[in-house]
């Protein structure tokens, strides 16, 4: 997630200082970063990669001045390049801009701006923010108002702030994206998070959306129609060093919490909710007559929940493990096959989807990480947009991936009549997420089941692969024997190991045969004195046969999988905190695993 740190009244160490923030927001993950200093002219200096890179290039320039804006760049558009790295600056050079978020209406702003004369450098969305305030200066009296009225053409998330030519003027505006202001005796900063100026201040003002700050000699916050705001001064009292965390205990909290957002940021743009459109460009027109899924872990899961939604709209369609690709039938005819990972760099499925071209297949990946192996070897590349993932077992990507495989299959896949029942259904995702967080009681289930032995996790249908990775997670961080069951395979086999001691979270929503056939599944545990945790929507009578209910808002199924892993993220965080187990970090894994 970009980072963004601004600061005025630093002197000779403004330079210094907007490296420091920089450093302090590489928490947030990112892969190039940039200073544009101000003055009579703007001094701009960026790079692809790390901040030690940055550093070099920084040694071979000599550039100052009494203000300046930096940024850490997470892609979204356009991979990690010099040119692609952030603050960007209009024809003139006369404004620079840092932004985080996504321009939702950038396309047609930057046909628009180009059509008017204006030359772009980058890929970047944000771009088209320094070119607006160049149109609008041709009309403003000055900087703010050129600022303000390019603002007010911008659809999206945003945090923007801006630099100026000839001036000692920052301006700052958010909308959907943080923006917090950092105030000490001499100077002031403007950043994406308070770590960029923890170590200078305490004191903290936070920008709510559609306002606006104009930091010069002093502060000024303005609503849009240019309304005095008077804001509260707050008093920063945590550990700088926790910040990265932003007071939760772990980044795998923090992730499971940013998952509304993650969400949106997956939706945006993509989904027409009164046209029930879904548009994903290019890959839109992909009319595959089959598709094939490789992924590994937690994106296989994903995988195996695209598959069920391809077919369900008669589009043959199977989930392989990326290690076991090689014995599948090859593809025929116009075939995809679509790679998902989270990271990009699975070794695994980098060479599932090099064997799929190599096979004749188009291919395409579903990832997180503009720029990654598997975005540049792809013939298509839809990204889920989630966020940086600290945290080793992933939770908001896994969220992201079925939300954009859902969009996938809507758009390549699916009829206009299933588009109007699920795209309010994705709408409203984000917000029920969102009380799952607020309401769930999985704590409370954590401390009664956290010394079980082993657990089980039964679904069917489309909460079969979300039965998978409930256990899966739980396992990653507990490091507890749990296992995902198809729910009618219970009777099978594993049945022989359920007892009294054996917790069974059973996942069951809506009220029809499958709901039916999976209530039966969960009598047969209650008939061996197991305790069982219902994941349910109670539109069926399952919460008759459970000791404890976990309750998800009474959506479509399909967003309804996704909601009731939020569920099973959470008990599987909280057994693995009562157990003090290294959370973020589990025992023998890794983040992105780059051998076969
Ligand atoms: C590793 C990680 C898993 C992850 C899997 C696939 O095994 O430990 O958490 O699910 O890789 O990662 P990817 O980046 O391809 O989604």
């Amino acid at each position: 997630m970009c980072g963004i740190i601004g600061c005025v009244g630093r002197g000779k160490d403004t330079l210094g200082t907007l490296v420091h923030g920089l450093e302090k927001l590489e928490y947030r993950g990112y892969d190039s970063a940039g200073v544009a200093l101000g003055g009579a002219e703007l001094s701009v200096c960026r790079s692809s990669g790390k901040i030690g890179a940055f550093k070099k290039v920084l040694t071979e320039r000599d550039i100052a001045g009494p203000l300046g804006i930096g940024h850490t760049r997470w892609s979204t558009h356009g991979p990690p390049t010099d040119e692609n790295a952030h603050p960007h600056l209009d024809c003139a050079g006369e404004v620079a801009v840092v932004h985080n978020g996504i321009i939702e209406n950038y396309r047609s702003l930057r046909d628009e701006l180009v059509a008017a004369g204006h030359t772009f450098t980058s890929d970047t969305d944000t771009e088209v923010i320094p070119h607006l305030i160049e149109d609008e200066r041709d009309s403003a009296t000055d900087p703010e108002t050129a600022f303000r009225s390019a603002i007010e053409r911008i659809e999206g998330s945003y945090a923007i702030v801006a630099v100026f030519a000839g001036t000692e003027l920052l301006l700052g505006a958010r909308n959907d994206s943080p923006l917090v202001i950092g105030l000490d005796e001499e100077a002031i900063f403007l950043a994406s998070d308070v770590p960029a100026f923890r170590d200078f201040t305490d004191r903290v003002i936070y920008l709510e959306d559609g306002e606006i700050a104009r930091v010069d000699g002093g502060l000024e916050v303005t609503t849009g129609d240019g309304t005095r705001v008077e804001k509260t001064v707050s008093r920063v009292e945590w550990d700088p060093e926790e910040t990265g965390k932003s007071g939760y205990d772990h980044f795998m909290l923090k992730e499971i919490h940013e998952q509304p957002r993650a969400l949106r940021q997956c939706l945006s743009g993509r989904v027409d909710e009164l046209g029930g459109t879904v548009d994903l460009g290019d890959i839109g027109e992909l009319r595959p007559s089959a598709v094939q899924f490789v992924a590994c872990g937690t994106s296989y899961h994903a995988a195996y929940y695209a598959a069920l939604l391809f077919e369900s709209a008669g589009i043959p369609a199977q989930a392989y493990l990326a290690s076991e690709y090689a014995t599948a039938v090859p593809p025929i005819g116009e075939a995809l096959v679509v790679g998902i990972t989270q990271s990009g760099e699975t070794a695994d499925t980098l060479s599932a989807l090099r064997e799929a071209d190599r096979r004749g297949a188009r291919t395409l990946a579903v990832t997180n990480t503009v720029g990654s192996t598997a975005d540049r070897e792809t013939d298509h590349t839809m990204y889920i947009r989630s966020g940086p993932e600290i945290g080793v077992a992933a939770t908001k990507t896994f969220a992201g991936q079925l939300v954009a495989v859902n969009l996938l299959s809507l758009a390549t896949g699916e009829g206009e009549t299933r588009r109007r029942e699920i795209v309010p259904a994705l709408r409203d995702l984000p917000g029920d997420v969102q009380s799952v967080l607020d309401d769930s009681t999985a704590e409370e289930i954590a401390a009664t089941y956290h010394d079980a032995g082993a657990y089980f996790f039964i679904g069917r249908g489309i909460q079969y692969p979300v039965a998978l990775e409930g256990a899966l997670k739980l396992k990653e961080i507990s490091y507890k024997h749990a296992e995902g069951f198809a729910a009618g395979e219970l009777k099978h086999g594993p049945l022989a190991l359920v007892q009294e001691d054996t917790p069974v979270f059973a996942l069951v929503t809506g009220d029809d045969e499958a709901a039916k056939k999976t209530v039966g599944n969960v009598k047969e545990v209650e008939a061996r004195n197991a305790p069982v945790v219902a994941v349910t929507d109670k539109k069926s009578d399952v919460a008759m046969y459970a000791d404890h209910v976990l309750e998800i808002p009474d959506t479509h199924p399909r967003s309804g999988a996704v909601l009731a892993n939020v569920q099973l993220q959470l008990v599987a965080y909280h057994i693995a905190n009562r157990l003090d187990r290294s959370i973020d970090k589990p025992r023998n894994l890794a983040k992105s695993v780059t051998v076969e």
